[in-house]
């Protein structure tokens, strides 16, 4: 997709160096930031210069490239996989990246080891862009079919950042949207802030402004008025771990969305790529939940009247906060699961069905 007109990927990599966009900067600063090591990996995971389940699956698979450029040695790379899986523990392509590449790795010998390791980080991220296009394609029917019987802008609720940004190319939650708007239908976007980090003001936003979709930020408690004011006519958002019984992880805040969307009777839809299933788990309260640091409540960042970022505490000094950064919708509240094979039911069944 576009920033300033000019065509990017999230990630890519040249010269034995990894790029990313550094989306804590966005939408204020556009940095290309270069990884040379695992460490670098992990601390761009960690920190969030990268997120979103399918690029942080991405990254994890070219830090082991960049573990093998340091020191092309099995327990360093042994020792990277297993540091990388830890550096964020919700979303399940992480852990699938540094599975697949590991599998891709066993047995080859160590002149070899480099090329087959470039090769196959090479093809998670082009499969990515894949599916990721083909989801468009699968809910741009849902945003057509609306548009035909309403003869009017579809407007379309999402949470968080499900966009280019959070995948290679094309987003999970915004293809359909980016595949509606290519073809001349009307879409308008209501994006949650997503407190704390404000991935939808900060990363939703910008990207659908670059591609020139109209969009407008709300508060996260705004989509209940919206919804019962008939104002929006489908859901659609990303997950980070959509489990065997089609219960799906997200961003905090979106269970609440999805119940809002049910008495409303709102379609509510998630786009994910199969990486983003999770075949073991089948009960939702083993899904590990991430806390991060409540830091990210308790301080806010921005431009300040001189245009430089600046970071302040908008809580009072005393005050303890809490910051869990996902939660499970169950199954029952989502409409479908809008995958590269199609859309299923959110269901054991229905997964099997598309995938197996
Ligand atoms: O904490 P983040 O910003 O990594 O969370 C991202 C999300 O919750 C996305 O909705 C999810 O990863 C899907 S990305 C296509």
């Amino acid at each position: 997709m576009h920033i300033n007109g000019k065509e990017f990927r999230t990630i890519w990599f040249k010269n034995n160096v990894v790029k990313i966009i550094d989306q804590t900067k966005l939408p204020y600063q556009f940095i290309i930031k270069d990884l040379k090591t695992v460490k670098d990996s992990i601390y761009s995971i960690k920190n969030m210069e990268v997120r979103g389940a399918p690029l942080i699956g991405a990254t994890a698979a070219y830090g082991l490239v960049l573990a093998i450029i340091e020191k092309n040695d099995q327990s360093f790379l042994k020792r990277a996989s297993e540091d990388l899986i830890k550096s964020r523990p919700t979303a399940i392509n992480l852990k699938w990246a540094v599975n697949r590449m590991m599998k891709k790795l066993s047995g080859v010998n160590s002149s070899e080891i480099l090329k087959i390791a470039i090769g196959e980080a090479n093809t998670i991220c082009e499969e990515d862009i894949n599916f990721c296009k083909k989801i468009g394609l699968n809910g741009l029917k849902i945003i057509e079919e609306i548009s035909k019987k309403k003869k009017d802008t579809v407007n379309v609720l999402t949470h968080c950042n499900a966009g280019w940004l959070a995948t290679i190319d094309w987003g999970t939650a915004t293809s359909p949207i980016y595949h509606a708007h290519k073809k001349g239908i009307k879409v308008h976007v209501w994006v949650d802030e997503t407190r704390p980090r404000n991935q939808g003001a900060n990363l939703t936003s910008y990207e659908l402004n670059e591609e020139g979709i109209p969009n407008t930020i709300i508060a996260d408690n705004t989509g209940g008025i919206l919804m019962q004011r008939g104002e929006v006519d489908v859901c659609i958002v990303g997950t980070d771990r959509t489990i065997a019984t089609g219960d799906v992880t997200n961003k905090i805040g979106t269970y609440l969305k999805a119940l809002a969307a049910k008495d409303n009777n709102i379609p509510f839809y998630v786009a994910l790529p199969s990486s983003t299933i999770d075949w073991e788990t089948t009960n939702f309260k083993n899904i590990p939940i991430e806390e991060r640091n409540s830091e990210e409540l308790s301080h806010i960042e921005g431009l300040d009247e001189n245009n430089n970022l600046k970071k302040v505490l908008i809580y009072p000094k005393k005050s303890k906060a809490m910051n869990l950064a996902f939660d499970v919708t169950p199954a029952k509240y989502v409409t479908g699961l809008i995958t590269e094979k199609g859309i299923c039911e959110a269901s054991s069944e229905g997964l099997k069905k598309l995938f197996k």
